[in-house]
């Protein structure tokens, strides 16, 4: 029993050892119910010490450093919530466990006007850009990948690609004179002749 024990256990260390977001569930006979992996305290343990290792040889210390992160309400990408302190969903979610893991203090930045940014003919930026350029915000929240912005933002990995395609349908052109393209005049001329003649003789 014992080493089954062990064994299960070690085989379960084996597959949380890759897996330190994912919270699994596993049957838990006591209570006759699924529960979060992580809520044994066992695998608990296992997990916070995969962290620790983790982050000691990883983790930069932010120190609490503040971080100004800027975007506008969109639905399901960055939605405000507790008076604007707090972000959810899916880019708003990942700045909150960034902060945690890199011990930075996050600040959420809400605006309302919902220009991304654009050059300026005196060459400075406006809109969530232009904040970053003059330093009052050192994160946009959500960015699409712009090479022309280089010079002022840095990007990270991108979270997801998509594509665009763009089908045109062919407009087709007819021409219902180009059987009479196929010969010159003279040659159309030579057919009528001979067609009047042949048919005089016939
Ligand atoms: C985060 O930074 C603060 C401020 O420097 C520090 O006191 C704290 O120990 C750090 N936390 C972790 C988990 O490193
Ligand atoms: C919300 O935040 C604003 C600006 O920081 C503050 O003036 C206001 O009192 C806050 N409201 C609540 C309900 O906390
Ligand atoms: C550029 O123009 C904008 C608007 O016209 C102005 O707000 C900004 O201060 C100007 N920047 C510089 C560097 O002159």
């Amino acid at each position: 029993m014992a080493t089954r024990f062990v064994l299960t256990v070690a085989i379960l260390h084996l597959m949380i050892w890759d897996c330190y977001a994912v919270s699994g569930v596993i049957w838990h006979k006591q209570q006759q119910k699924f529960v979060q992996l992580f809520s044994i305290p066992e695998f608990a343990a296992l997990q916070q010490e995969n962290l620790a290792k983790r982050r000691a040889t990883e983790k930069p210390d932010m120190s609490g450093e503040v971080v100004k992160a800027v975007y506008y309400e969109e639905k399901n990408i960055v939605m405000f919530y507790d008076n604007d302190t707090k972000v959810n969903g899916v880019c708003g979610d990942l700045w909150h466990v960034l902060a945690e893991y890199l011990n930075f203090t996050f600040i959420p930045i809400r605006v309302t006007n919902r220009n991304f940014g654009e050059r300026l003919e005196n060459g400075s930026q406006n809109g969530l850009v232009g904040m970053l350029a003059r330093n009052e915000a050192q994160v946009i929240m959500r960015s699409g990948f712009y090479p022309s912005r280089f010079d002022i933002v840095d990007f990270t990995t991108p979270l997801w690609r998509s594509r665009f395609h763009i089908y045109v349908r062919p407009k087709w052109q007819f021409n219902n004179t180009w059987v009479f393209t196929l010969f010159s005049w003279q040659m159309w001329f030579y057919i009528l002749f001979l067609f009047i003649i042949l048919s005089y003789v016939v």
